[in-house]
């Protein structure tokens, strides 16, 4: 199993429901590579220092909500160049036009005509990350769903090419958190200012599931929670009470305001733990090196034998 997060802010429980409950939840059935994509994140031209508090973050992150670095490999994706080396090959294997097909690159295509070498060549960093380490499943939202298919393209192209070198991944996507919604309706995003960070103070939680939009229904009249944004987060954090909150919706007797005070209560009973878990590790310097440390042991072993595999197959002399 292999995921990995960019170092770009505060993580949200988009992320956390979309993917990395999943990297913990099947660390015992796989052995487990998760990353820092700090490669990945150099695309929005980050100043050195937010890189770094960042890529500290999701690490600190990674280890409160429970990936265990005696099961999981956790490593910085820069901590492993090799992977650069493996996109500049793959790079002579795929073609401009079926780069600029990719969904990420349209959308930020359409919004920025100057856009950087890097955004372009997401999916190709994405795909040698992927397929390095040659994992079979990968945890992610359905938003990068395309990226992990398009590792599979590659894979079987240079397969098809050099001989059979790399496995075809897949991903591994849970239908009811595929996409998380956020305080707007839209897909919960970072870069759409509609996120519940996963490490919220009780305040911000409040504010946030405050701005819900609603419609304007009074208390008395039926509602479908079908159409509801808090209701969608009450699916993800009001499990013991989620069918009595259906009833009262659809037969009218409960209110938005009393609702959303529900779902704030709620999410901090679950966000609670986790934000006073990640306040220890995150001064825990000395804990988050070696974590880093013993990760590029292993995850460095892995991809030098396996470029001196591609290598030869390529027909790069090594001497
Ligand atoms: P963002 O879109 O906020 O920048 P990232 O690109 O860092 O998030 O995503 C990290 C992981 O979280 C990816 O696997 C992505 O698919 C997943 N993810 C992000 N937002 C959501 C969401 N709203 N619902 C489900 N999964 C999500
Ligand atoms: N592109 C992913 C995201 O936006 C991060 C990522 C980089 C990734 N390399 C990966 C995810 C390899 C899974 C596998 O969140």
């Amino acid at each position: 199993m292999l995921s990995g997060v960019k170092p770009t802010g505060e993580p949200h429980i988009g992320n956390y429901f979309g993917a990395m409950r999943q990297f913990v939840l099947l660390q015992d059935k796989y052995k487990g590579f998760v990353f820092v994509a700090n490669y990945h994140a150099l695309t929005n031209n980050p100043t050195k220092e937010e890189l770094l508090s960042n890529s500290k973050n999701v690490i600190a992150t990674y280890l409160a909500i429970g990936l265990d670095p005696k099961q999981t490999t956790l490593f910085l994706q820069s901590d492993v160049p090799e992977v650069t080396e493996l996109m500049a090959i793959f790079n002579n294997l795929i073609t401009m036009p079926y780069l600029m097909r990719a969904h990420a690159y349209k959308d930020a295509a359409a919004k920025n005509k100057e856009l950087n070498v890097g955004t372009f060549e997401y999916p190709v960093l994405m795909a040698a990350d992927i397929l390095l380490y040659g994992a079979d499943v990968v945890p992610v939202g359905q938003d990068q769903k395309q990226h992990v298919e398009y590792a599979r393209d590659i894979a079987e192209k240079f397969n098809y090419v050099y001989g059979e070198t790399f496995k075809l991944p897949e991903p591994y996507i849970l239908d009811d958190v595929k996409t998380v919604v956020g305080t707007d309706g839209r897909k919960m995003s970072k870069s759409y200012n509609n996120t519940i960070p996963l490490f919220a103070e009780y305040e911000e939680i409040k504010k946030a599931v405050m701005s819900i939009p609603t419609d304007s229904k009074g208390v008395d009249e039926e509602k479908d929670p079908e159409v509801c944004n808090v209701f969608a987060l009450h699916k993800l954090f009001s499990e013991d009470s989620l069918p009595l909150l259906e009833e009262r919706y659809r037969n009218g007797g409960i209110g938005y305001k009393e609702s959303k005070e529900i779902l704030v209560e709620n999410i901090e009973k679950f966000i609670a733990p986790l934000r006073e878990k990640r306040k220890e590790i995150i001064v825990d310097d000395d804990f988050i090196m070696q974590t880093l440390k013993d990760g590029r042991e292993v995850a460095q072993k892995i991809a030098r034998e396996k470029m001196i595999e591609v290598r030869e197959k390529v027909g790069l002399i090594t001497t």
